[in-house]
């Protein structure tokens, strides 16, 4: 059974026919880099625009990959929330324009689902099936949760970011510094060369749910340390070649980054994964979990996934290979399989849902 995924939700136009839940035949990814990077964040108005623009080429590129026309489908899968609401409806419209003219069932997919579900999808590709319940922490610019999986796909939420979700504070406090958007990447490459012992951040103590996260004051403590310093100069010669220079590599990026900036970038990178990894940790003892899934785009995160291999938890820690890290159609495709299974259809009245949440 072969399931045509849709994902519009944020900043990336994408296309994907998945079979069986679990073989990719084809993935494809328009990325509006280019048009948000000069602005340092995604512009709403333009990404509905860049959508429309794609919709119709990443489809017909997906279908097309997969070699099999409209008859060869048995759904069409769509992310229908969270997201930018005029993003989604580009994705969602066409869906559902597709479904109507050529007779196949809609399935609506939380984003957040399919998060989880690139993880799922290649447990079983390997013939290592995740083991239930698993502790889902999803780590991206958007959401920072931590999801009870149960047999069946049965979530429960048991914690989240109450302010920045991680993604977004790598992204802030890159571009306070100078770097491109997005910056999560970008103080990846960099975090190696620095010392992340150097700058002790307090880590944030939760009143109420102790598996909640923050990163607003970490984001604060960053902004003061820059505050006490004159980094005016390096800063502007980041912003120049970032001016010249759309995708600067490593060495130009470490040529324009002296040793204790290095410094702050390895210490709020190290931060951040230890926050992330305690909770997740302790989260997962609470439910017994079999296994923590970690998936969203910070899930590329070297460091944090070098720093979860060295905790030798007793249960497996499984991360999405890159590609399926950062927003996919693959895991929209991928999440709706059981649901084709369930019958789990949705009419043309489906509305897009900025805020959907999944439990
Ligand atoms: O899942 P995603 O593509 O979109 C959302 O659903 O938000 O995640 C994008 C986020 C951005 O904030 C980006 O900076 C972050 O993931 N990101 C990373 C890395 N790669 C992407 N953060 C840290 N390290 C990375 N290697
Ligand atoms: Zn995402």
């Amino acid at each position: 059974m072969r399931i045509l995924g849709i994902e519009s939700s944020c900043d990336e136009t994408a296309a994907a026919v998945v079979e069986d839940g679990v073989r990719i035949l084809s993935s494809v990814v328009a990325s509006q880099l280019s048009t948000h990077g000069k602005y340092g964040g995604v512009v709403p108005e333009l990404a509905s625009r860049e959508h429309l623009r794609a919709i119709v080429p990443v489809v017909t590129t997906a279908l097309e990959q997969a070699g099999g026309g409209y008859d060869t489908l048995s759904a069409v899968a769509v992310t229908s929330g969270p997201g930018l609401v005029g993003s989604l409806l580009v994705g969602m419209t066409y869906a559902k324009a597709l479904c109507f003219a050529h007779k196949l069932p809609l399935i609506a997919v939380n984003h957040i689902e399919g998060h989880i579900h690139a993880v799922v999808m290649e447990a079983s590709q390997r013939g290592e099936p995740v083991g239930y319940p698993a502790l889902a922490l999803v780590v991206s610019g958007g959401h920072t949760h931590l999801f009870e999986v149960r047999e069946g796909f049965h979530y429960r939420l048991l914690g989240k970011t109450r302010d920045d979700a991680a993604g977004e504070a790598f992204d802030k406090v890159a571009k306070l510094l100078g770097y491109s958007y997005p910056g999560g990447p970008i103080i990846d490459m960099l975090a190696p060369h620095g010392d992340p012992g150097a700058i002790r951040f307090t880590l944030a103590k939760m009143k109420g749910n102790a598996l909640d996260f923050s990163f607003s004051g970490l984001k604060t403590a960053v902004l003061r340390w820059t505050e006490q310093r004159d980094l005016s100069a390096e800063v502007q010669a980041r912003r120049a070649l970032q001016r010249t220079n759309a995708y600067p590599t490593v060495e130009q990026w470490l040529a324009l980054t002296p040793k204790p900036t290095l410094d702050l970038l390895a210490s709020f990178q190290r931060t951040v994964i230890t926050e992330l990894l305690r909770r997740a940790v302790a989260c997962a003892e609470q439910i017994q979990a079999r296994c923590l899934v970690v998936s969203g785009g910070v899930a590329c995160n070297s460091g944090l996934r070098t720093a979860a291999e060295a905790l030798r938890l007793p249960y497996p820690v499984l991360f999405p290979s890159p590609g399926l890290s950062t927003d996919n159609a693959a895991m929209i495709a991928a999440a709706a399989f059981p649901k084709l299974k369930r019958a789990e259809f949705s009419d043309y009245t489906l509305a897009a849902r900025a805020n959907l949440t999944l439990a």
